[in-house]
């Protein structure tokens, strides 16, 4: 039986996993790295940090003949490096919001509307193409060492295998691919006057892009495939490669995510439309304040509780809060607003509202952020018959029953629920043969454990009010935030 190897560079840390062809974990292990915030909403990190994290982590797991490897991590990311394949200045992550100038510069060098049928997105801060301009624009000197820009996950390939490769899904969050086609945008590198050879080679996500060299925790002569950038390889993992299925991570923030038959934009760019990894296209809202609001509130509102103490809280006030309302944008919010300025509330407090009221309202309204999200996704085109959910939040009973309930479908919990490096490593073994395909793959290795039926309790008049209250205070958090 295949053993397949996935390799997550995730932002607080990697994790490998190594599989078998049932989709049971043989073994596992992780490490961590720092993360700098040199000025205010800067976010870097070394990228020699994450290849000892690898080397570590591959000599724990101490087996040397894999049959594939399948890599994936943080998505949008930017290593830079130089002539000699040293890392020139440290990596910018997907988090770094340094970029709003060149976003701009990109919009006026392309043309706002072209950039979004070429790329299927806006320019975002947290994109990479932004931060090779920011660069030019900034570090002039560095910028003019710059020999190849990698994402993440295709550094530590490179460190693998000696080949400057990465594959669709991940191309697809630079900003400077073509979604439709599944290439590089020549349009785009010539509007911005950028050599397309700092770029590497693109294939399809289970495609091999080279074998192992000597010198490494692992044999020389393994086959890498191309992976996936963190969501899509994570919705390998739970099996997210089909119409009718939609699955939602309970993360610090919220990822709900279909698969698309076909590239479908949403004009307003409320979600991101991305190549998949399984040869099709992929549609996800990204909220930021998911997981992390509902921690906000632990610490804030109900400190020493934890988080199932706050559920069962929040299961002693009946649906809909009698009226009280809460927008959990903390942080700004992505997914459906792209708004920065975007904050939190809690609205229609009487006396009457006690901590079982609050606990709810907090519950309710980030599920309704989440539905936004889907929402745009149905109007794609997505067929949400179910929904499987995954992350940390995925293991409360009362959060499950109220997503049921609020999305109206079904809720599927999942046997193992291991997260990008599964779907990796799920990739692999599409990639060398194991499998015909990643659907084929995910019917295999990903196992349901239970379904989550709606109650039939009624959300929709509690949903209009959280809508009605991000537009009653959007331009009022403008004003706070100039
Ligand atoms: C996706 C995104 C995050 C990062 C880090 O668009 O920004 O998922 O990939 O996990």
């Amino acid at each position: 039986m295949a053993k397949l190897l996935g390799i997550d560079i995730g932002t607080s840390g990697c994790k490998v996993l190594l599989i078998d062809e049932n989709g049971t974990v043989l073994a596992q292990a992780s490490a961590e790295y720092p993360l700098s915030v040199p000025q205010p909403l800067w976010s870097e990190q070394n990228p020699e940090d994450w290849w000892a994290a690898v080397q570590k982590c591959l000599a724990e797991i101490d087996e040397p003949n894999p049959d594939a490897i399948g890599l994936t991590g943080q998505m949008h990311g930017s290593v830079f490096l130089d002539a000699d394949d040293n890392v020139v200045r440290p990596a910018i992550l997907w988090n770094d919001q340094r970029t709003a100038a060149e976003c701009d510069e990109i919009d006026a060098a392309v043309g706002k509307a072209r950039v979004r049928e070429i790329t299927g997105n806006p320019p975002l801060t947290g994109f990479q193409l932004p931060k090779l301009l920011w660069l030019r624009n900034n570090e002039l000197s560095a910028f003019q060492r710059v020999r190849s820009v990698l994402l993440p996950k295709d550094y530590i390939r490179f460190k693998l295998t000696g080949v400057r490769a990465s594959e669709v899904s991940d191309a697809s969050g630079t900003g400077i691919f073509d979604v439709q086609n599944r290439r590089w945008s020549d349009e785009m590198f010539s509007a911005l006057e950028l050599d397309p050879s700092l770029f590497p080679i693109v294939v399809e996500s289970d495609e091999v892009t080279g074998t192992t060299t000597d010198g490494h925790a692992v044999s020389a002569g393994i086959p890498v495939v191309g992976g996936g950038g963190d969501q899509a390889a994570g919705a390998v993992g739970t099996g997210t490669v089909d119409p009718g299925i939609v699955s939602v991570s309970l993360g610090t923030s919220g990822v709900v995510f279909c698969s698309l038959t076909a590239p479908q934009v949403d004009p307003e760019g409320a979600v991101h439309t991305f190549c998949h990894a399984n040869r099709a296209w992929h549609a996800m809202g990204v909220m930021l304040s998911c997981g992390g609001a509902l921690r906000w509130a632990r610490d804030v509102l109900f400190p020493g509780l934890t988080y199932d103490e706050i559920a069962a809280l929040a299961e002693t006030a009946p649906p809909g809060a009698e009226g009280l309302t809460f927008v959990p944008y903390l942080t700004g919010e992505r997914s459906p607003h792209n708004d920065p300025n975007a904050r939190a509330c809690f609205a229609g407090l009487t006396l009457a509202h006690g901590r079982g009221h609050l606990a709810r309202a907090v519950f309710e309204g980030i599920t309704f952020g989440l539905l936004d999200s889907l929402d745009v996704l149905r109007r794609l085109g997505a067929a949400a018959g179910e929904v499987r959910i995954t992350s940390g939040g995925a293991r409360s009973e009362f959060w499950g029953q109220l997503i049921a309930d609020v999305f109206g479908v079904p809720v599927i919990r999942l046997a193992n629920d291991e997260g990008p490096a599964f779907g990796a490593a799920i990739l692999a073994g599409v990639g060398t043969g194991v499998w015909p395909d990643v659907s084929s793959a995910c019917r295999a290795t990903v196992h349901l454990a239970g379904k989550v039926e709606p109650s039939g309790a009624d959300y929709s008049g509690a949903v209009e009010r959280y809508r009605a209250l991000y537009v009653a205070t959007r331009e009022w958090n403008r004003e706070i935030a100039s």
